[in-house]
């Protein structure tokens, strides 16, 4: 066990069982300066971290809890890690906010805020803010049972500070299925009711209540349809008006281990229409939100201000996670993305688009006007600022070239100079979007690691947009107006330090080009 003597060098001494008081937590946010550590996404401060948890906004802040192991960078007993921000960027670290007990350890879940007091677990005048996770019952998993996982609450009258288990728990018991977990609750006012969405075996399991403690069940969704080669965790039921119209639909987000385009973890989705009994879709197609190796687990925050859908997602995959060479922590979450609908013919399509609060990070800044870019193009040399953290925005024209001149590939390359890369093209021949990562590590810590990965698309239009977001050991990817994403995570030996935008046999136009220099959140 690697135990990390930052957090809590007491809980060796002392019976605090891991926890760290508020100031021991905020005093570690000094450091953040590890090999690999990232600087513009969310990390915890040591320890192991996966899905992303209760994410909810109250009164101007917004909450991320997260599944947590304080004394390991390992997975373990489950706890609720919790920070929180006032602007999506920067987060203050927090006590752990749910521990596990006797009823087991504390899995995935989400939060809300019960603003008409439903529950009465508080008042109209202070509403409760409401966890709901899973209980995963260890000892009954040992003993070879089914009924396993339970839901359980806990609630906060203190803006999210501290948080009470429910005297009763579990509020909703076991039904007789073993993978029974991950409740996303949201409030369904045509029906006036809270609908419950839990990942159930290969389907999601729909149950509804007035009060939040009391919950029938409503229906199912998912046989036949959409991806089944691994568990089906996390899901996530909102609405979503279509871009560009008033038509809304529902979207219902269901994670997926193992199975995912590129090997592993990954987020599928339907998209269709919830009455407030069932959810129904006519999607034949698997659709998947992110086609890179590193995005899970991703779910939406509860009550984002002007009807904003954020998601936010673990940026890691279960083939490798806790292997990787971040010894005194493990994990991180994506960039937040802004959810968007748009319709291509008969398909409603997901978008996904950095939240606008990046702009509190932008540090230098720097525009290309129009570039022709043929071989090789050393975008680092046009700039002054640190390789990393960045945000590049890229505008490709093909338009103007001709069959012959036209590349075969063309794309982004970050390197160093041990020979070690990430790269991310657009492959003409083959019409895909697609990620090398077969040389992106100093250490092979997973044969699941080295990936070739990509994503069919068709550009149709003469122009096509990429926006990528570069840290220190990761490169989130969004091109065609959010349609395409590519998250990957890179370990090399020294940082990447040199950004070149290449062509195979040919010469592409690059329209124009922003590149922002990030600050650190720390
Ligand atoms: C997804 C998941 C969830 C579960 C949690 C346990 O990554 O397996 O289904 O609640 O992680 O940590």
């Amino acid at each position: 066990m690697k135990l990390y003597l930052y957090v809590c060098v007491c809980c060796f001494l002392c019976a605090c069982g891991g926890k760290a008081s508020q100031s021991e937590t905020k005093s570690e946010t000094r450091a953040f300066q590890e090999t690999y550590r990232p600087q513009v996404h969310f990390s915890p401060a040591s320890g192991w971290m996966n899905d992303p948890n209760g994410m909810v906004y109250y009164k101007g802040e917004y909450h991320l809890f997260y599944q947590h192991y304080p004394n390991d960078t390992q997975w373990g007993p489950m706890h609720w890690g919790h920070a929180i921000s006032t602007d999506l960027v920067h987060w203050e670290h927090q006590p752990i906010a749910i521990y596990p007990d006797e009823l087991g350890y504390i899995f995935s879940g989400s939060a809300v805020v019960d603003k008409a007091n439903t529950s009465g677990l508080g008042s109209t005048e202070n509403p409760p803010l409401i966890a709901f996770f899973t209980y995963h019952d260890m000892k009954k998993e040992k003993a070879g049972e089914i009924d396993i996982e339970s839901q359980g609450i806990a609630y906060s009258l203190d803006k999210g500070r501290t948080w009470t288990k429910y005297a009763q728990n579990p509020i909703l018991k076991n039904p007789g299925i073993r993978d029974f977990r991950d409740p996303k609750v949201c409030w369904h006012a045509p029906s006036r009711q809270w609908v419950m969405s839990i990942a159930s075996g290969q389907v999601i399991r729909f149950y509804g209540s007035k009060n939040c403690l009391d919950w029938e069940y409503l229906s199912a969704f998912g046989k036949g349809v959409g991806s089944h080669e691994g568990v089906w965790e996390c899901p996530d039921l909102f609405p979503l008006k279509v871009n560009g119209s008033n038509e809304e639909k529902w979207v219902l987000i269901v994670n997926i281990n193992p199975g995912g385009p590129a090997g592993g973890s990954a987020t599928q989705y339907f998209v269709g229409d919830f009455d407030g009994k069932q959810f129904t879709s006519a999607q034949q197609e698997t659709l998947w939100m992110d086609y890179g190796k590193d995005n899970y687990a991703g779910v939406t925050w509860s009550d984002a201000p002007d009807n904003r859908r954020i998601l936010i997602g673990w940026m890691n995959n279960w083939q490798y996670a806790g292997k990787e060479p971040t010894p005194t922590w493990s994990g991180a979450a994506t960039f937040p993305r802004e959810m968007g609908l748009v319709q291509d013919g008969s398909l409603y399509l997901l978008t996904s688009t950095p939240v606008k609060e990046i702009d509190h990070l932008k540090g230098q800044n720097m525009q290309l006007a129009k570039t022709p870019v043929k071989s090789s193009y050393l975008l680092t040399d046009q700039f002054k600022f640190a390789a990393s953290p960045l945000e590049i925005k890229l505008t490709f024209d093909q338009s103007n070239n001709t069959q012959m001149n036209f590349p075969a590939k063309y794309g982004i390359r970050l390197k160093n100079d041990k020979g070690e890369y990430i790269l991310i093209g657009y492959d003409n021949m083959e019409k895909i979007f697609y990620v090398d990562r077969t040389n992106a590590t100093a250490e092979i810590f997973s044969e699941h690691f080295s990936s070739l990965h990509g994503v069919p698309y068709i550009v149709n239009s003469p122009q096509v947009d990429w926006h990528l977001i570069i840290d220190a050991n990761s490169i989130e990817f969004f091109a065609a107006g959010g349609r395409i994403v590519l998250t990957n995570l890179f370990y090399p030996s020294a940082p990447f330090d040199t950004i070149e935008l290449f062509t195979q046999n040919g010469e592409i136009d690059l329209v124009s080009a922003e590149i922002n220099e990030l600050q650190s959140i720390y």
